[in-house]
């Protein structure tokens, strides 16, 4: 990297000799620049406290060079609007279709974006074939549905909307009747569980409107979790669609999340819209960002759509963009309370760093508290060489008391392939890293991703930073607890 200019070569060497010889190591960090400055697009904006900010695309408007850019410039995550429902992936028995959602999320993989899957099981936008079919019938192809896109998909998707809205409106607090509902009340439990075992990796949520508050609908879904989770069924995250408009109720809107967070379960915006216009709006798109970044397991938000032209409530004006891709007031509300940070990372704590490759863990060989010592990944045993707190600060330490070290980056390097080790903690960029909703840890100085090198999964495999790729190698899940 610095090879490639010899100016500044000699800038860098300058800076760091000068640091070297009088200023402290905060000021080496301010110097060479790093992520205090607020972001200016809204991904970045909330990869900064390891959010993602998304948009639902609709594949019949990647023609649309604007629409296409201004996603791509903006937003670091997706929904396919329509491409993943059960009509467009399977128009008949046992035939599944995968063209546009493929097109999507391969675009969306290229730029290493959070993609979200919508949705496995819906009372709507089901193909013509499904409404010939009930009971055990039913039942089948629906599990068999949920594990065959679950399994194409399967390691691309960060969170799953399993099930999308099977709670009635109204004040009963009860299921929506349909088909799927009828063929008994555990539908939703066997689809989560065939998803799991699609992909062990995906977040499965459970999605639904009408829930942006304390309410009958919102109390009902916030019960099936808490019963799924004492019954250890895998459920992982609830979406909130929060199709909302200038005039909506947000006075609990933010406790209602914090309170499915308490359930130890994550929260995600998930079809975000605000009807209306002006400073309105603006606020109510404000007022949901700011309730995200005051919860530490809301993990991101999704608007549904880019801009007001191809909404599907196109009269509502409802999302972030014109028809002519301008900037909105909401916009910049948006923006503004993403930058002002909020919960942290989500994810943080202390405990077990886990690949995903190999689900070893992260490990200091021989417990060794010699600064410079490179790490490995090892069975997971959780002693402390493999007990990983993360601090208020976005370093990850291990060892406690006189003892502690820091994850680091041999000799402050930047380059690919640097080695992962422990280091006295030094508050230095290179010790700072932020767990993201992806999976990935990125170094906070050089934006690399924690790596298991050559994507190798045996015990003793060492640890690097590299270039963020999308691969499992990259992934860990921790510290959790
Ligand atoms: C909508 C799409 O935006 C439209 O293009 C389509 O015609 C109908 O579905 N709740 C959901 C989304 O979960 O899937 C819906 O998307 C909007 C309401």
């Amino acid at each position: 990297m610095i090879s490639s200019s010899p100016p500044r070569r000699r800038l860098r060497a300058a800076v760091v000799a000068l640091a070297t010889a009088v200023l402290p190591a905060t000021a080496l960090v301010l110097s060479t620049g790093s992520s205090e400055a607020a972001a200016s697009t809204l991904g970045a904006a909330a990869a900064q406290t390891g959010r993602y900010y998304g948009a639902a695309i609709s594949a019949g408007h990647l023609n649309d060079s604007t629409y296409v850019s201004t996603w791509q410039n903006e937003y670091n995550g997706v929904t396919p609007e329509n491409e993943m429902k059960w009509d467009a992936t399977e128009p008949s028995r046992n035939s599944f279709s995968y063209g546009n959602a493929d097109r999507i999320v391969s675009l969306a993989r290229g730029r290493g974006m959070t993609i979200r899957g919508h949705t496995l099981l819906w009372h709507a936008q089901q193909p013509g074939w499904v409404s010939g079919l009930s009971g055990s019938d039913l039942r089948s192809a629906m599990l068999n549905h949920v594990t065959q896109v679950a399994t194409h998909y399967r390691g691309q998707i960060y969170a799953w909307d399993v099930v999308n809205e099977a709670f009635a409106d109204g004040n009963g607090g009860g299921r929506r009747d349909s088909n799927l509902q009828r063929t008994g009340n555990d539908w939703i439990e066997a689809a989560f569980r065939a998803a799991r075992s699609a992909d062990p990796n995906a977040k499965l949520c459970y999605n639904d409107y009408n829930t942006d508050g304390v309410n009958a609908k919102s109390t009902g879904i916030y019960n099936m979790v808490a019963d799924f989770k004492n019954r250890g069924v895998p459920i992982d995250c609830v979406g909130f669609q929060s199709h909302l408009s200038s005039s909506s109720n947000m006075s609990s809107y933010q406790s209602n999340l914090q309170r499915f967070a308490n359930l130890g379960v994550d929260v995600q915006i998930t079809e975000l819209d605000v009807g209306g216009s002006g400073s309105g709006q603006a606020n109510v798109f404000g007022q949901v960002t700011q309730a995200c970044m005051a919860v530490s397991r809301c993990t991101g938000i999704t608007t549904w759509g880019v801009t007001d032209k191809y909404s599907w409530r196109a009269g509502d004006t409802p999302l972030l963009f014109d028809g002519n891709f301008n900037k909105k007031q909401d916009y910049t509300s948006v923006l503004n309370a993403l930058n002002s940070g909020g919960g942290g990372n989500p994810g943080g704590g202390t405990g077990l760093l886990r690949s995903a490759s190999s689900t070893r863990c992260l490990d200091v060989p021989g417990s060794s508290t010699t600064a410079g010592t490179q790490l490995q990944i090892w069975d997971c045993h959780g002693q402390t060489n493999q007990q990983w707190v993360r601090t208020s600060s976005n370093e990850l330490t291990v060892y406690t008391g006189s003892s502690v070290r820091c994850l680091d980056t041999a000799n402050g390097g930047t380059s690919a392939g640097t080695a992962a080790v422990i280091a006295n903690c030094n508050g230095g960029n290179n010790q700072k890293w932020n767990s993201n909703s992806s999976g990935t840890i990125t170094n906070v100085q050089s934006g690399l991703c924690l790596d298991v090198n050559n994507a190798a999964t045996a015990n003793g495999s060492t640890v690097i930073v590299w270039t963020c790729n999308g691969q499992t190698n990259q992934q860990w899940a921790g510290p959790t607890s």
